[in-house]
């Protein structure tokens, strides 16, 4: 399969999860949606990784955005480690893994690296938009747990830019000053950048947090 770049429609798949069976697009509807791998089920960092995500919901729903996981593990499976995470995690699994045995959504994703290992899904993270693009890829190996921080970092970032044709500098956080994109002309900065603007070059200029 052709390896999934950003801007390319997030390929649709029906799947058994722990909600039940599922038609991917239907499931995400108009929502953002958060679509990650672990490797395996009953494993140490996953075992954090969806404990967070879990206690991440609120947040996650407050930006109208579902989070899912897969790994090639079944629903059983998938349910009995669901109560390891609740009970060390400190917060019940309140969103969907999807059981994926026979790798099929893995292969489609390509989540599967074969020189990292040839059976086990690496640490993908897929974000979607509500129009089913992929707009945010991430690889990470089985050893490093990801920081869900920054994946909610960067949807805000995202939502941000896409309401405000804004772009966001290194380490930024909601309410930092944000960057005028190159594309719109000094002219016209007054009409849509009402908080004024700083020039630092002309190629780069700053904008008070236009959501504040
Ligand atoms: C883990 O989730 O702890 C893990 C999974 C696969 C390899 C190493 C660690």
């Amino acid at each position: 399969m052709a390896h999934l770049r950003l801007g390319d429609i997030a390929p649709n798949f029906d799947a058994a999860t722990t909600n039940g069976d599922i038609n991917f697009h239907d499931w995400a509807g108009n929502s953002w949606v958060v679509f990650f791998s672990h490797p395996a089920d009953f494993t140490p960092v996953c075992t954090t990784e969806l404990g967070r995500t879990a206690a991440l919901n609120g947040e996650f729903q407050k930006r109208g955005v579902k989070p899912i996981a897969v790994s090639v593990d079944t629903v059983d499976d998938h349910n009995a480690w669901a109560s390891d995470i609740g009970e060390t995690q400190g917060t019940p699994l309140n969103f969907p893994i999807i059981a994926d045995p026979e790798r099929k959504v893995a292969e489609l994703y390509d989540m599967i690296h074969p020189n990292a290992d040839s059976t086990h899904t690496v640490r993908s993270v897929f974000i979607i938009d509500p129009n089913k693009k992929v707009r945010l890829i991430l690889t990470y190996p089985a050893s490093c747990g990801r920081n869900f921080d920054e994946i909610i970092r960067v949807i805000d970032a995202m939502q941000l830019s896409d309401e405000y044709n804004v772009a966001t500098p290194v380490d930024w956080k909601n309410g930092d000053d944000v960057i005028i994109p190159p594309s719109v002309k000094t002219e016209d900065i007054a009409a849509n950048y009402p908080k004024g603007y700083t020039e630092i070059k002309p190629y780069l200029r700053t904008t008070p947090a236009p959501n504040k």
